[in-house]
């Protein structure tokens, strides 16, 4: 870490009733905490002079052991205050750009009550705010269970909100736009734009919470470093336009086990009044711990192509079995015959593996490869996935040793069911396997029930195993992808094996209900505020009846708008989710997939409105090759895209793989055009991006004059 400065400054005060302000280092927000007459602790934000938190409430309520209830929300006094700021610079293992800067001015608060002391911690960077309460290890508080954590945001105005129903088990929502004061009366239809229905018992929403002010403020609230804590919904008052943490709750009703010393996630509020401001930045990342692994020369950004969409499209089954053997009332599946439709076959792998070996893919993702399937699904979901017995079809060792001599790796999955319990006692020897077999990757899957019953997925308990799939990963060098999983709160820096997680409405919910198109201009936004997203991206045939009559349904998407994804949303892991025969059909539109990195030196957003449209430029990592991506929603846009981040005086060849002008996300999606031009620093391109549409380009150094030789310059 190169450390430009660090100072600290610690002041003590004896105070009852007292105000502590604190400016962030470019001094444009500006935070206030208080404690008044009943020792009622409160903070309020704001930035540019303009409110963006009013005052609200901090602390708890928790229950202790034979002592019951104890009211942490006020009574309290300050003990000592101590200010202190930070600014370095250090370098992720990966990530949209090659240093991050960690600046920011802060204040510790120490408290008291009653003989119990409470921290509550500040850290004011220019683009947002970060606080958490610290518990040291003390006589009067020791193990405690969260009651209720009593954290408001009191909104300075009734917003435009972008928002998903605060549901225990799941995100795979498509998001909302209302005003604050319509989420409550929303409510109902935002649950039924999910296909999968859960009972959800609560008025919350989820974070990352986004919003915009009448007056342009983009304020995004979320939380940093999730760790042994249930995940933070927000409670919605709509009449006072109040906003409160609403923690996910365990088997018990506890809203949190804490042993001191401890200390909850980061509460993040990111702020700006430029859009793009909220995308580039890196406050929850900079809130993370720093990885601690000692060699990580084995973690690398990966793209990776899979048995997976063919299923989505009806063309073959995860389960091997004809499920004769259930018909006969007999659970051994070994009785049962083989469906001819299972497509983690020897054969069928193999394809897939030539395929990856022959444009540059480095892993085969296989799902459907282990016995569990046949007795998974229906009312029961019981399941009995060992993740280390594959079906007759499907030889591991002849498959590894058919990979490693194409220089391709196979990618293992482990759907749990969501029977987590099973999945931990079998963890070991999963990854053992792994390692055996020369897997270096999982995807992990938790659809269903929780067993422990009545665990959920955004809980403690939760929370707690992703982690410790994550740490256990590491120790076996295997790299992680989970799906299902708790929403990312900036873990992979500190787990940076985490690659990425699903946990939100990804690409298979084009096949299952399809997608809106203005979704992808939200989740950045939203989701990826806390990490990459494992989206499962490059969907070119968009119409699913091509290979299947009873697949109605279609992306909503243009083709194109599907290559901007590999730009837009953010991954070192990203898949080329369609299948080979189809990349074969669209060969010259395949190759933007082909050339695109993975990761990156730098990250340019040139564009963003949430829900409208994003545009972003990025510089490969240790070359001379940058990728754009641009998406709009629903509506036909001109893109406005510049170049001032080249380096000056040279000519680049920019392919630009473009919506045509008649292309349209319903009616014609799969219509597009590629045409080279010549560009310098000083270009400017006016773009058209059809409805639904987009545009990718890759832009290359121009080597030579001949290279750029008939060439329109732009
Ligand atoms: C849901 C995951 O998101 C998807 O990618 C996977 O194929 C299925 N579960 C089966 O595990
Ligand atoms: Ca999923």
């Amino acid at each position: 870490m190169r450390t430009i400065i660090l100072t600290l400054c610690i002041c003590f005060v004896r105070l009852s009733v007292s105000a502590q302000t604190l400016n962030s280092p470019d001094g444009n927000l500006n935070l206030v905490f208080n404690i008044d007459q009943q020792g009622i602790p409160t903070y309020k934000l704001n930035y540019k002079g303009k409110e963006v938190i009013k005052p609200s409430k901090l602390g708890f309520e928790i229950i202790l052991s034979k002592l019951g209830v104890i009211d942490l929300t006020k009574g309290f006094t300050i003990v000592n205050t101590t200010y202190s700021s930070e600014d370095t610079i250090w370098e992720p293992v990966w990530g949209e750009q090659k240093e991050i800067r960690n600046n920011y001015k802060e204040i510790l608060i120490e408290l008291a009550n009653d003989g119990r002391l409470m921290n509550i911690r500040f850290r004011l960077f220019n683009d947002g705010l970060g606080f958490r309460y610290e518990f040291n290890k003390q006589e009067k508080l020791y193990d405690f269970i969260v009651k209720e954590e009593i954290t408001e945001f009191n909104l300075a105005g009734d917003h435009k909100a972008f928002w998903i129903p605060g549901d225990y088990e799941t995100n795979e929502y498509v998001y909302m736009t209302t005003k604050v004061s319509e989420i409550a009366t929303n409510r109902e239809k935002a649950i039924k734009r999910i296909k999968t229905q859960w009972p959800i018992e609560n008025t919350a929403v989820q974070t990352p919470f986004m919003m915009k002010s009448d007056d342009g403020l983009y304020i995004n609230i979320h939380e940093a470093a999730l760790v042994d804590y249930p995940a933070m919904h927000l409670n919605v008052d709509v009449d006072n336009l109040k906003l409160s943490s609403h923690l996910v709750p365990d088997t018990w009703g506890g809203r949190g086990d804490v042993s001191t010393p401890g200390k909850t996630p980061w509460r993040t509020i990111i702020v700006s009044d430029d859009a793009r401001n909220i995308l580039a930045s890196k406050l929850i990342l900079n809130l993370n711990d720093p990885c601690t692994f000692k060699d990580v020369s084995w973690i690398k950004p990966t793209k990776y192509i899979g048995v997976w969409w063919e299923m989505f499209v009806g063309k073959g089954t995860w389960n091997y079995t004809d499920d004769s053997h259930i018909k006969l009332g007999k659970t051994d599946f070994t009785k049962a015959k083989p469906n001819g439709t299972h497509s983690a076959n020897t054969e069928n792998v193999k394809r897939y593996i030539d395929f990856a070996s022959k444009h540059g893919f480095d892993q085969v993702l296989v799902e459907g490869w282990n016995i569990g399937w046949e007795n998974w699904g229906g009312k029961v979901r019981a399941n009995f996935f060992d993740f280390v017995t594959p079906y007759p079809d499907f030889d591991v060792k002849e498959l590894q040793h058919y990979a490693a001599n194409k220089g391709v790796k196979i990618m293992m999955h482990h759907e749990t069911g969501a029977s987590v319990a099973n999945y931990e006692r079998k963890l070991y020897d999963a990854f053992q396997f792994m390692t055996d077999n020369g897997y270096n990757a999982v995807k992990t899957g938790y659809v269903g029930w929780i067993k422990p019953k009545g665990e959920h997925h955004d809980g403690q308990w939760m929370v707690n195993h992703y982690i410790h799939v994550a740490n256990t990963a590491a120790k076996y060098k295997i790299m992680v992808n989970s799906h299902e999983a708790v929403r990312p709160t900036g873990l992979h820096r500190t787990y940076p094996n985490w690659l990425a997680q699903e946990s939100a409405r990804g690409t298979e919910f084009e096949a299952m209900v399809g997608m809106p198109p203005e979704h992808t201009t939200i989740l950045p936004f939203t989701r990826l505020m806390g990490g990459p997203m494992d989206y499962t991206p490059g969907i070119l045939q968009t119409i699913f009846s091509y290979y299947n009559p009873k697949k109605t349904k279609q992306a909503g998407t243009t083709l194109v708008k599907q290559l901007a994804y590999y730009v837009t949303i953010y991954s070192p892991l990203q898949m080329a989710a369609d299948l080979p025969e189809t990349y074969d059909r669209f060969a010259d539109a395949f190759q933007f997939i082909k050339d695109v990195a993975v990761d990156w030196d730098d990250t340019y957003i040139l564009e963003a409105e949430p829900g409208d449209y994003i545009t972003i430029a990025r510089k490969a990592k240790n070359k001379n090759e940058w990728f754009i991506g641009a998406i709009t929603d629903e509506n036909a846009r001109t893109a406005n895209i510049k170049f001032g981040y080249l380096p000056a005086e040279k000519q680049y060849i920019a392919t630009i793989y473009e919506d045509s002008k008649t292309a349209h996300w319903q009616t014609n999606p799969m219509s597009y055009n590629i045409r080279k031009v010549v560009i310098t620093n000083k270009s400017e391109l006016k773009q058209y991006l059809a409805p639904g549409g987009g545009v990718a380009i890759s832009l290359k150094a121009a080597s030579n004059k001949s290279e750029t030789k008939g060439l329109k310059k732009l």
